[in-house]
């Protein structure tokens, strides 16, 4: 489609946003956006649903005319989208060719412990590991990513991470053909060496805070616009920086789900922040023939990309039509607040005073439980995120959520100095002797010891749950 891009050079040289010969010094969006690849196996004979991942390593092109080593999942970087169907029973198969030690987190999935991929699960050099579980949760934008303990930091940063879809039977007219009006945007910054490779200086207070983006590991990305709404997945697969999302013409957008799940209602905001690990699904309208820049404004934590582009959005001159914006989503019960409230002191390298111990239960919750969990900020910025449960914000220091924190989540952004309490749902996936984990998200405090581990055990048995696993290595 040498035509088509050749007219937006042209577009973009007339506006004076730098071009294709990419003298001016600013971004020319040269780079069609890259859409990851849909995985969506069909069910074998027995019912299963099967998917091959492998892990490994790869070289990428981000900055013209130098060569990247990379990680990715059957690809050079990052993985493919899964998608899944509530009912559907999957079977993962995930093989380590990267030559360390990791693992696959279903960041989002409500599943057994074992099955979960978190620090306990680890997958040796040239090993496969085989997870199988039913999807039983409502529709969501959940993600999968390495998560061993201490070294999720590079493996991210290296690579490896994708989406993972899960849908349902709850009828919606939101966009939804993939790579066409439902697009997946995973925001990550990178800094390069000289040679161009990926620096990995994961020093400081936060690890590394990168000057160069990557939206689904294109560098310098636009996207062409063929209908009059958009839905984009936005998923932050940064390892620390914050993002204030918005236009570059501060045009209203609506934000339709947050992590767990669709919001009540579609929710309208001009700036959207988002923090590692969390996903919102936005709904953006166009006109036909514009041109418009998706943006990261400055905000005032230290951890706050300032400002900077980061999309460049250019409809066609014809839109196909997008039904209306429905106002309504879903039902969405009250959260429901249990007595049982904990709290959660997050220090610079750790929570309540101890760092994460791969040995130690922190927290024994009885299956199918509510708890009020207060995320206690006595630092910096952090945020928190909690396997296998959904949550509603309740309050931040004191005050309601915006109407879209709101929805169903599972990780959330923690400011300096704030109380935010959350109602958590827990699952039902007994398992006293096979943790979950809680941790910061920023994955420089996740790997230096913010993390604590929690299981699921039989309601009146929590005196009786032994709080230490001798098999942890
Ligand atoms: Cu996205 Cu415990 O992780
Ligand atoms: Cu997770
Ligand atoms: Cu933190």
């Amino acid at each position: 489609n040498f035509l088509a891009l050749t007219g937006l050079f042209a577009g973009l040289a007339l506006t004076g946003c730098g071009g294709a010969d990419g003298n001016t010094g600013t971004l020319g969006f040269r780079n069609a956006l890259r859409i990851p690849p849909l995985l969506d196996p069909a069910a074998g004979a027995d019912g299963v649903r099967r998917f091959d991942l492998r892990l490994r390593q790869g070289r990428s092109e981000f900055l013209p005319g130098k060569s990247t080593p990379t990680w990715g999942v059957n690809g050079d970087y990052l993985g493919p989208t899964l998608r899944a169907r509530r009912g559907d029973r999957v079977a993962m198969a995930v093989t380590n060719e990267v030559g360390e030690p990791t693992t696959l987190h279903w960041h989002g999935m409500r599943l057994p412990a074992r099955m979960d991929g978190g620090p306990h699960q680890t997958i040796q050099p040239g090993g496969t590991w085989s997870p199988e579980w039913t999807v039983d949760q409502p529709a969501a934008t959940t993600w999968y990513h390495p998560h061993p303990h201490g070294t999720t930091s590079q493996h991210v940063y290296r690579g490896l991470a994708g989406l993972f879809l899960l849908d349902d039977d709850h009828e919606v007219a939101l966009p939804k053909t993939y790579g066409t009006d439902d697009i997946p945007l995973v925001i990550q910054d990178k800094k390069f060496t000289e040679d161009g490779r990926l620096d990995e200086d994961f020093g400081g207070t936060y690890g590394l805070l990168g000057d160069q983006l990557l939206v689904n590991g294109t560098y310098d990305p636009h996207f062409q616009v063929t209908t009059t709404r958009v839905r984009f997945r936005v998923l932050n697969g940064s390892n620390a920086h914050v993002y204030h999302l918005g236009f570059a013409d501060n045009r209203v957008f609506h934000v339709v789900a947050s992590d767990a799940g669709l919001l009540a209602r579609p929710a309208p905001v001009d700036r959207l922040r988002i923090s590692p690990g969390e996903r919102f699904e936005i709904v953006v309208g166009f006109a036909p023939g514009e041109q418009v820049l998706l943006k990261g404004f400055s905000g005032d934590e230290e951890i706050d990309r300032g400002d900077y582009d980061i999309l460049r959005l250019v409809a066609a001159a014809q839109l196909a039509p997008s039904a209306e914006l429905p106002q309504v989503l879903t039902p969405l019960a009250p959260p429901a607040v249990g007595a049982t409230v904990r709290r959660f002191r997050l220090g610079g390298t750790n929570i309540n005073g101890r760092e994460m111990d791969m040995a130690r239960i922190d927290e024994v919750i009885p299956a199918g439980a509510h708890e009020v969990w207060e995320v206690d900020n006595i630092t910096f910025a952090h945020n928190f995120h909690i396997h296998d449960a959904v949550f509603r914000v309740l309050d931040v220091d004191g005050e309601e959520p915006p109407e879209h924190l709101r929805g169903p989540k599972d990780t959330v952004f923690s400011p300096g100095k704030t109380l935010t309490r959350l109602a958590v749902e827990f699952g039902n996936h007994v398992d006293p002797a096979m943790p979950y984990m809680y941790h910061c998200h920023i994955l420089r405090h996740e790997d230096r010891g913010m993390m604590g581990q929690f299981v699921i055990v039989e309601p009146g048995t929590e005196n009786s749950t032994p709080r230490e696993l001798h098999s942890a290595g």
